[in-house]
């Protein structure tokens, strides 16, 4: 089944026209990210698990975290994958195959599950052996390549162009950004129908962060939101190729390939994402920007956070970490978007 854009070979877009969400009449509806029914493009969901509505708790005056780590497979990632299984439900596929960094893949092994959908899953080799635990307790087949991020990607769309297999990519899979809007969706209705001034997202491929734009745009587009909040994106120093081309002021990645090195936040850890021009749009459409993280500063922020009450994965603490010593006045909301109980303590000390 054709899973990339057949004239640039790159991802794809939805040919959607989002209808404006009514406010006032969404307390009786159901309480989960299918309450927002108007901006989705499927509906009648089979293969939820009830995910959605995350708790918003504030941190400081102005800073506010959504627990997407309290999703049923605790990570944001449910948000896109249930669009994902749902699309795959309708089209009856022989197989669904992924790749991940860990979560997207538990998360697509999951709602497939519930789908009744057979599912294969390819991971690089160093992925947190719980989450391997997690995928392959989903009843998932579990490949672990010997290779990076990059090299997973690639078997995994040798294996999807086999006859009959569909590929559940969050990255390529359009459905998989109509779903992580609802992050913003759910932002929006908390707040009563306003926004923070900053969304902060953690970016990897940017799946959080093209779903944020999505939903402000639509919002804004509606007419249901006074101006657009700045989205300003996190990755580790580590790997930070979009933090690099956004400071040279480039449209896309920029010359040789990033340097890379080894980083905690293993969920953002993507050297050459593939919709960098789209992300490199949004967060300058907004006026937002891109900060970076340390190593040092993610284990603080882990530390932090479970100090606080909360216990979040590595790479979940990026956004706490990127803004918890230097805020300005503005209000700002930080997704802690996977849960500490994935990869443990990140060697801070006790
Ligand atoms: C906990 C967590 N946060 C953030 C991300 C980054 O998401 P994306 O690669 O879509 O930007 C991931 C991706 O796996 C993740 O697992």
């Amino acid at each position: 089944m054709l899973w990339r854009c057949p004239r640039c070979q790159g991802p794809w877009d939805l040919d959607f026209h989002a209808a404006p969400v009514p406010l006032d009449s969404l307390a009786g509806r159901v309480n989960s990210l299918w309450r927002y029914a108007e901006a989705l493009p499927l509906s009648d969901p089979y293969a939820t698990l009830g995910e959605g509505r995350t708790p918003l708790v504030p941190l400081t005056d102005t800073i506010s975290a959504k627990l997407d780590f309290l999703m049923p497979t605790l990570s944001f990632k449910d948000r896109g994958a249930v669009q994902l299984a749902e699309l795959a439900r309708r089209l009856a596929p022989r197989l669904v195959v992924t790749d991940s960094s860990g979560n997207a893949g538990t998360a697509v092994a999951a709602y497939c599950a519930r789908a009744g959908l057979t599912c294969v899953v390819y991971v690089p080799q160093g992925t947190s052996p719980k989450k391997l635990e997690q995928i392959r307790a989903h009843g998932a087949e579990l490949v672990v390549v010997a290779g990076d991020r990059e090299a997973t990607a690639l078997a995994a769309r040798a294996a999807a162009d086999e006859p009959g297999a569909f590929y559940a990519s969050h990255v390529h899979n359009p459905y998989f950004l109509h779903g992580t809007k609802t992050y913003v969706y759910e932002l929006w209705e908390d707040l009563g129908g306003r926004l923070p001034d900053d969304i902060v997202v953690p970016v990897g491929n940017g799946t959080l962060l093209l779903g944020a734009w999505l939903a402000v745009s639509e919002l804004y587009g509606h007419g249901l939101i006074d101006a657009k909040p700045r989205l300003v994106t996190v990755q580790a120093e580590a790997v930070s190729p979009l933090a690099r081309a956004f400071r040279a002021g480039a449209d896309d990645l920029t010359g040789s390939p990033a340097a890379v090195a080894p980083t905690l936040a293993e969920g953002i850890a993507i050297p050459n994402p593939a919709r960098a021009r789209q992300i490199l749009r949004a967060v300058r459409d907004t006026g937002g920007t891109f900060l970076t993280v340390t190593e040092e500063a993610i284990r603080a922020a882990q530390l932090d956070l479970a100090r606080r009450g909360l216990f979040v994965e590595s790479t979940g603490v990026a956004c706490w970490a990127a803004v918890r010593e230097t805020r300005g006045p503005g209000t700002a909301v930080v997704p802690l978007c996977g849960a500490g109980a994935k990869t443990g303590l990140a060697g801070a000390r006790l």
